[in-house]
């Protein structure tokens, strides 16, 4: 049985094939997964996650199960956890977690009869953005994930896309990161072999081949207002991508949407190329 809980279930094999799958497929409908259900168990607020799972699967002709509001659930009252899980892998062929806790997604797969897939754990990890993410890099830099200067801005110590993305990263050769963000925001991992941190934008913006940008996570106590300006990202290298996992607050002005960096609407159509496979390979 295949659980995503985390980038560390990813090979860089299975990565490169969903990849070469998705891009040769492009969102395209089919039937390859008539007949089967996925749960949607979100105890946090989704826009894109969910329903990019949800348009994944009617899209492969399967169906969905969308439990993305569990105080109308049997959550509100008292059901554990456990019991949730277990109820719904009675009746679908695979459950999409989102939980506030770190390692709810590795509690659910203990006790799951069916795969489990962590879309966001706590501050942890967020694997199936970085399927998307890494997509994205790999689309844009002739198919590679190595020799990059990736300059990750934000909340980062509760940014669960950036942890995964870095892990994910950090297995690639000669990859460097620059991490920016005020002292109390820097990121809650061990930092990987070639990295400069900074509270300083400023400082790295020429230097950079993908500006990964997240905004700051008020739900898990941070506070900052940050936002970078239209001459700020103007200036970054013409042949850089600038990303967002979404949803941004007031970090990327939207004047620099129609900059033809901008990726993080692209992102968004690569959620569903990649989790179409991702789905396919989960259930088969
Ligand atoms: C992120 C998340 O939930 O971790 N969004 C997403 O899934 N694309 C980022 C965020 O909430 O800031």
């Amino acid at each position: 049985m295949l659980h995503i809980l985390s980038v560390n279930d990813l090979t860089d094999d299975f990565l490169y094939s969903l990849w070469s799958d998705a891009s040769k497929r492009k969102g395209k409908s089919n039937n390859s997964l008539k007949g089967k259900v996925l749960t949607n168990l979100f105890y946090e607020p989704s826009t894109r996650t969910s329903s990019s799972f949800y348009s994944a699967m009617s899209s492969c002709g399967g169906s969905v199960i969308p439990i993305n509001n569990v105080q109308f659930s049997s959550v509100a009252k008292g059901e554990s956890f456990e019991d949730t899980v277990m109820t719904m892998s009675a009746m679908s062929n695979a459950i999409v977690v989102r939980h506030p806790d770190n390692g709810a997604a590795d509690i659910a797969a203990k006790v799951s009869s069916v795969p489990i897939i962590n879309a966001g754990d706590g501050n942890s990890e967020h694997p199936t953005q970085t399927i998307i993410d890494g997509f994205t890099i790999y689309n844009f830099f002739n198919k590679k994930l190595s020799n990059l200067r990736v300059t990750l801005v934000g909340d980062l110590k509760n940014g669960r896309t950036v942890k995964s993305l870095v892990k994910l990263l950090n297995r690639f050769d000669n990859n460097h990161f620059n991490f920016v963000s005020p002292k109390n925001l820097s990121l809650s991992l061990d930092l990987p072999k070639s990295s400069y941190e900074t509270s300083d934008i400023n400082e790295v913006l020429k230097e950079t081949d993908v500006l990964y940008v997240t905004r700051v996570q008020k739900e898990r106590g941070s506070v900052h207002d940050y936002s970078l300006t239209l001459k700020q990202l103007e200036s970054l290298p013409e042949s850089s991508i600038v990303m967002h996992p979404f949803p941004r607050v007031n970090e990327i002005p939207v004047e620099f949407d129609k900059d033809r960096r901008a990726k993080y609407f692209e992102q968004i159509r690569y959620g569903l190329w990649c989790r179409q496979i991702l789905l396919e390979r989960v259930m088969k």
